[in-house]
């Protein structure tokens, strides 16, 4: 993936397919490679920065791993703990680590704070999501979709159901788009992606021979898919008060065994780019559960614990595609 070297990654069609596809391979031959210990340290010496204005469990701990296997050293910073974000610009913040670092990774909420970075930094910037866009996570979600399937790409039909005016539904619409693949976007309406990432998504896939599905219909959204994914139906940075709406909204859309019976498909797998609220494991959950008297959102515990769930592979993957996009990038 030499054509990648010193690239940033700030939105999928950042990417060609090509490009994309070839980060895949990399991610897969890494991983074989760790598991047979075979792994080969290609980033000695380099130095990672790590900026996160959001909370994280995955994509930090993605990018902190893969580093320390390939060589490199990573400095996490918070905004409670550093200048950016409230006495100092993205410009000058990049134009500093820039100096210092050999890529940097930011997770915040505004995508032109990640396009300011990456316009000054002079070393690959990395997005680990923002409102708009999650492209690492989709790394590992097309990485996890060729393990638990026979089918090349472009044969693999995903239904992405819940709240799609967010950073995951925005993801994996183009992203599908992008890859040739069958992408259905099952959602009120009103929580489709805006009409620009749409128009977007439609451009591209009359080049890659995508097939693009919007509807509001269950039913018609899952028919043949060979995987159901979701997403929690409120995103970090949005208001606690928006759960109710949401929930009065979204409850249709959650994903339960009768969805996943609705695919047709036995073999059918279930996505999440976790967390998520199967349970009332969780503080969160429990007030929910408290005001609204549900047990889950947008999964069953059912689907989460089912076979079909591939949930914790597809966690596992953040690792070995971060760690291939750090490799091409920078190896
Ligand atoms: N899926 C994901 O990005 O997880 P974190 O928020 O824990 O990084
Ligand atoms: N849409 C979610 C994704 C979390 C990984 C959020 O932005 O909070």
């Amino acid at each position: 993936a030499t054509e990648l070297t010193g690239r940033h990654l700030l939105k999928e069609l950042d990417l060609t397919p090509g490009e994309f596809r070839s980060l895949i391979a990399l991610a897969a031959e890494l991983k074989a490679a760790r598991r047979a210990g075979t792994e080969q340290r290609r980033l000695v010496g380099r130095n990672i920065a790590l900026i996160f204005e959001k909370s994280s469990t995955r994509t930090r701990c993605a990018f902190e791993v893969a580093a320390s296997e390939q060589g490199a050293a990573t400095t996490y910073l918070d905004p409670s703990a550093s200048h950016v974000g409230y006495k100092e610009s993205a410009k000058d913040t990049a134009r500093v680590l820039g100096r210092m670092f050999d890529a940097i990774q930011y997770r915040g909420s505004a995508q032109h704070t990640v396009e300011e970075l990456a316009a000054h930094a002079g070393v690959p910037v990395y997005n680990g999501l923002t409102d708009d866009w999650h492209p690492t996570q989709m790394l590992a979600d097309v990485l996890t979709m060729t393990e638990h399937s026979a089918k090349p790409l472009e044969r693999i039909a995903y239904a992405y159901l819940g709240d799609a005016r967010n950073n995951m539904g925005n993801s994996y619409l183009v992203t599908g788009a992008l890859l040739g693949m069958d992408v259905r976007i099952v959602a009120p309406r009103a929580l489709w992606p805006e009409e620009k990432v749409i128009a977007r998504a439609r451009a591209l896939a009359e080049r890659t021979g995508a097939r693009i599905t919007l509807t509001e219909e269950v039913a018609e959204g899952v028919a043949g898919a060979d995987f159901v994914a979701t997403d929690v139906w409120v995103s970090m940075g949005e208001p606690v008060q928006a759960w109710e709406q949401r929930i009065g909204m979204l409850t249709p859309y959650a994903v339960t065994m009768h969805v996943l019976r609705a695919t047709g498909n036995p073999d059918v797998r279930f996505l999440h780019c976790l967390p998520a609220f199967h349970d009332l494991g969780t503080q969160v959950g429990r007030e929910l559960h408290e005001q609204y008297g549900l047990d889950s959102l947008e999964v069953t515990d059912e689907v989460f614990e089912s076979e079909h769930s591939v949930v914790f592979d597809q966690a596992e993957n953040r690792m070995h595609t971060i760690k291939a996009l750090m490799v091409a990038t920078l190896g």
